[in-house]
């Protein structure tokens, strides 16, 4: 998601390829000489704590094979290791080896990108695990296949899509996370020096182990190939509906049960809700709709420039009633242009969007429209200037999803230009995930809301309304008890979510007979499961970047106004507030 240039509305992916050299984003890895001395970072070029992550070498396998050969020399050396992706698009310090001291080793999965197997009339596909979201729907779609429900954004890999339980948005089938489409994985551990140094498991849904592997945070060693239980392909047809939100408590409550990929967009602040009315249609059905989501579209660098800077003056002036009137402008662009749904791939007309489920489950034309000379880029690309953001994200069990709608709603009430800020990102998107087997996965069902917004170039600058959003995260997380995203969010979301999670001790006790040394566990992965130290990081604006929860105001930014408060409907949240007395000093 991200901030919507509307003079960019028709202008795609496909017209611009024909000017511009094809060269997707960098390689998250920079080596100071070959393959050794390097550095990794994530696709928005900062991790939370802004640290630069040091590695000593990253290696390149090909195949299987090297894979072990790789993992076997690593084990005999005790070294720290970690698989890393062609994009590198988690938020969190997960790709990061050890401390990033510099020590460790990488692994890329950026050439094992195969698809090796496809069963047509078993309706299973296997991969090997750098293959992207993108290549997995179109080579299924070759064979009459397709996964039902995945992640909105092409350029996620097999690899780490499972490792971070990535997903789309239904309540039906086997579940609505990647993962819960794993029939078989193989899997490459350290091992004894009896075993080489390296174990080679292969597990199928009879083997215990795959609940643990199949969402893993990395930590159980290299997920070499993976086998996916497919469907035959199949038709969707889309309606978007935009109505007020009062009733949004009790509506969302259902609206996962009425349709098979039904999932909302709300822009709390303008009142209204985006309902997406999306369902399995017969392949009857005539229709040639192509989804090529406007905020996944490369954009021309000059205009992501002059809209970031827009809304940083807009924060350094305080002004929520510009941030509100881009909000409504973006919104309604967004409305008219069918949010780059198209009926027959080059021109919306209106709803139902009637199509293939491989041209509409998920998009990113800008993998493909980036150019060397970066005249366009994706949006949040961090070799231009352009969007750069937080993303909170959690799941509140439906069963107390009323209850959280309405308080929001209730803080809103209190500062109704709050929330606008988000909605330049359009929106809390707002996504139904299903209980899920994998051990850290989906406990129960419920509904996984994505929150996007302004992140300072400085970590000691505050946000306009930083109160009450940070008041909504610790309500979602803390007293709703959501799951975060393994995949985004903020360190503080992580404070106690390995005691959220049902079979965790089953997680940990997988971990320990694949890799008893923790050669594939980082800091930040012990940390997250409760293993060693916090995952928060105190310091003066800690509260700023998320990194903890104030408890004091020098966690926030007392020089500009900003202290430690308690919330305004959640009394036992700690949130950053400014406070008028001192705003001008
Ligand atoms: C634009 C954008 C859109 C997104 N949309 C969605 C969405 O719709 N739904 C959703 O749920 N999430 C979404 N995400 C978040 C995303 O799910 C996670 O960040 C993600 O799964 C990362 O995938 P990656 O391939 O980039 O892996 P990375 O971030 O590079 O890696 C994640 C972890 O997996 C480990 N890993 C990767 N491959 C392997 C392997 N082969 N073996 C062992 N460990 C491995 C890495 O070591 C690391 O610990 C989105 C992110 C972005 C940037
Ligand atoms: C094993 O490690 C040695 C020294 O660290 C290195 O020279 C060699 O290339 C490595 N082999 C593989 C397969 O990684
Ligand atoms: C699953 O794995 C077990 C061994 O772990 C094996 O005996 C069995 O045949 C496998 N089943 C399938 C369907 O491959
Ligand atoms: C981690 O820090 C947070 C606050 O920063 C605190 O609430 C929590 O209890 C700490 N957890 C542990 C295990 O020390
Ligand atoms: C802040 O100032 C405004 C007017 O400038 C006033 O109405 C409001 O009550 C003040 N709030 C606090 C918390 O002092």
């Amino acid at each position: 998601m991200g901030i919507i240039p509307p003079a960019l509305l028709f202008s795609s992916c496909l017209l611009l390829l024909r000017v511009a050299l094809s060269s997707p984003p960098e390689n998250p890895i920079k080596c100071s000489a070959e393959n050794s001395g390097c550095t990794i970072t994530n696709s928005y070029g900062a991790f939370p704590d802004r640290s630069v992550c040091r590695v000593a070498h990253v290696a390149y396998p090909t195949t299987e094979d090297e894979i072990i050969a790789i993992v076997a020399n690593g084990t005999a050396a005790m070294r720290k290791m970690k698989v890393a992706t062609r994009y590198s698009h988690s938020i969190p310090k997960l790709a990061c080896p050890g401390d990033g001291h510099g020590d460790g080793l990488l692994i890329s999965t950026l050439y094992l990108n195969e698809v090796l197997s496809v069963d047509a009339a078993a309706q299973t596909m296997t991969v090997e695990s750098g293959v992207t979201l993108k290549q997995l729907i179109e080579e299924a779609a070759k064979a009459g296949l397709a996964l039902p429900y995945s992640p909105y954004w092409w350029g996620l890999t097999v690899g780490g899509m499972l490792s971070t339980g990535a997903h789309g948005s239904s309540l039906r089938g086997r579940g609505s996370g990647v993962h819960d489409y794993v029939v078989g994985m193989r899997i490459v551990s350290p091992g004894s020096a009896k075993e080489g140094y390296a174990k080679v498991r292969t597990l199928n849904e009879t083997d215990e182990d795959l609940k643990a592997a199949k969402v893993s945070l990395g930590v159980l060693g290299v997920i070499s190939q993976v086998t996916f239980k497919l469907q035959p392909m199949f038709m969707r047809s889309i309606v978007y509906d935009q109505m007020d939100d009062y009733d949004l408590g009790d509506r969302a409550t259902v609206f996962g049960n009425l349709h098979e990929f039904a999932d909302m967009t709300w822009y709390p602040s303008q009142r209204k809700v985006l309902y997406r009315k999306d369902d399995r249609v017969p392949t009857t059905a005539t229709g040639d709709g192509l989804n090529d989501f406007i905020g996944f579209r490369a954009q021309p660098s000059l205009l992501l420039g002059t809209i970031r800077t827009a809304e940083e003056i807009q924060e350094a002036k305080g002004d929520a009633e510009g941030k509100c009137i881009d909000a409504k402008l973006t919104t309604s662009f967004l409305h008219v242009a069918g949010y780059g749904l198209t009926n027959n791939g080059l021109l919306f007309t209106g709803y139902p969007i009637v199509g293939y489920q491989n041209h509409l489950q998920a998009s990113g034309s800008c993998l493909n429209c980036g150019d060397d000379a970066l005249v366009t880029a994706c949006p949040w690309d961090p070799r231009v200037k352009g969007e750069f953001f937080f993303q909170t994200t959690f799941a509140i069990p439906l069963r107390k999803l009323k209850e959280f709608i309405q308080d929001v709603q209730q803080l809103v009430a209190l500062e109704p230009k709050s929330m606008c800020g988000t909605e330049l990102y359009d929106g809390l998107l707002m996504r139904y995930v299903k209980a899920s087997t994998a051990y850290l996965g989906e406990q129960e069902d419920a509904l996984d809301i994505d929150i996007t917004y302004y992140r300072a170039k400085d970590p000691l600058v505050p946000r306009l309304y930083e109160d009450i959003l940070e008041e909504i995260e610790q309500m979602g997380l803390f007293k709703y008890q959501g799951l975060p995203h393994w995949g985004k969010n903020r360190n503080l979301a992580f404070v106690g979510a390995i005691g959220k999670y049902n079979k965790a001790a089953e997680f940990l006790k997988v971990k320990e007979r694949y890799d008893p040394l923790g050669l594939f566990s980082n800091d930040w992965t012990d940390q997250v499961l409760g293993l060693k130290g916090n995952v928060t990081i105190v310091k003066g604006g800690c509260a700023l970047e998320g990194l903890c929860i104030c408890s004091e105001d020098v966690h926030c930014a007392p020089n500009k106004g900003y202290f430690c408060q308690p919330g305004k409907i959640y009394k036992d949240a700690r949130v950053c507030t400014r406070i008028n007395s001192t705003q001008h000093n």
